[in-house]
């Protein structure tokens, strides 16, 4: 296992904290905006991972599955969730949007207590694109969910959450109607890339406060153990698009 640099937290992937400097920043929010499928939630659990490992317990905030789903998924990968809850390393909160955007007005709120109760360094929500379903209009969203990044900020967590992107393929990638890209330090987009045929998954680290990083697409895979990110698409262009191709030097090599 790589170590991680003074003053930064791994994301419990290490081709993705290579992406970014060797991880993030503390207290910096980084929104893993993704199509269906593409691993967000196991995402999520990595980055509770490795906090567990480097002694930084977290609370996982989900408004989409029920527990036991959640703890059967993380058992799959070999992460068992119930008993670093025993152990007061993490904490699993099952709520609703608008009890997370009404309390982050206040002090004392669930997320104040949760966070408390066990010191937790780190906070993962599942996902972020539940608030568009609340009805409020776009305007008065994006400044409650920048009331809820303040009071993050003053609780000292660094936070991983999730959006949905509904484009499986395509060249128009809409993340969200409120403008939370603008909100948050850094994004990570996990899309999925047809390529002679074959639908492949990639992964970008498009913004990073936290200085350079890498920009290029890299192959993402999900196998048993988790999320694995590896080389970039060499030789390929268009990623972008959704519909990717061998450039025309590679495809020259390829004839020779
Ligand atoms: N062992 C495995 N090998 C290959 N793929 C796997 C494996 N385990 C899980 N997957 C894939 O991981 C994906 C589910 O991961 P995850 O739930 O983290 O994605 P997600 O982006 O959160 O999904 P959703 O959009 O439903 O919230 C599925 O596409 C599934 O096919
Ligand atoms: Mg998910």
């Amino acid at each position: 296992m790589t170590s991680t640099p003074a003053g930064r937290l791994s994301t419990g992937v290490p081709g993705l904290d290579g992406m970014m400097g060797g991880g993030l920043l503390p207290g910096d929010s980084t929104l893993v905006a993704g199509s269906p499928g593409t691993g967000k939630t196991t995402l999520g659990l990595h980055y509770l991972a490795a906090g567990v490992q480097a002694g930084q317990p977290g609370v996982f905030v989900t408004f989409e599955y029920l527990p036991q789903q959640i703890y059967r998924d993380a058992e799959k990968k070999g992460w068992d969730l119930k008993q670093w809850e025993a152990e007061d390393k993490a904490r699993l909160v099952c709520t609703t949007p608008k009890i997370l955007l009404a309390d982050s007005a206040k002090k004392g709120t669930v997320l104040d207590q949760v966070v408390g109760d066990i010191g937790a360094q780190r906070l993962f929500i599942d996902s972020m694109s539940h608030f568009e379903f609340t009805g409020m209009p776009s305007g008065d969203l994006r400044e409650r969910i920048s009331g809820l990044m303040n009071h993050l900020r003053l609780l000292k967590v660094t936070t991983v959450m999730t959006h949905e992107i509904a484009q499986i393929v395509g060249p128009a990638v809409t993340i969200s109607n409120y403008g939370i890209e603008f909100l948050v330090d850094n994004i990570v987009v996990l899309r999925y890339v047809e390529l002679e045929g074959e639908l492949r998954k990639a992964l970008n680290v498009l913004k990073f406060r936290g200085g350079g990083h890498d920009k290029k697409y890299r192959v993402l895979e999900l196998t048993d153990e988790g999320m694995v990110v590896k080389s970039d698409f060499a030789g390929v262009e268009n990623i972008s698009l959704g519909s990717a191709r061998r450039t025309v030097k590679e495809r020259a090599q390829r004839l020779v």
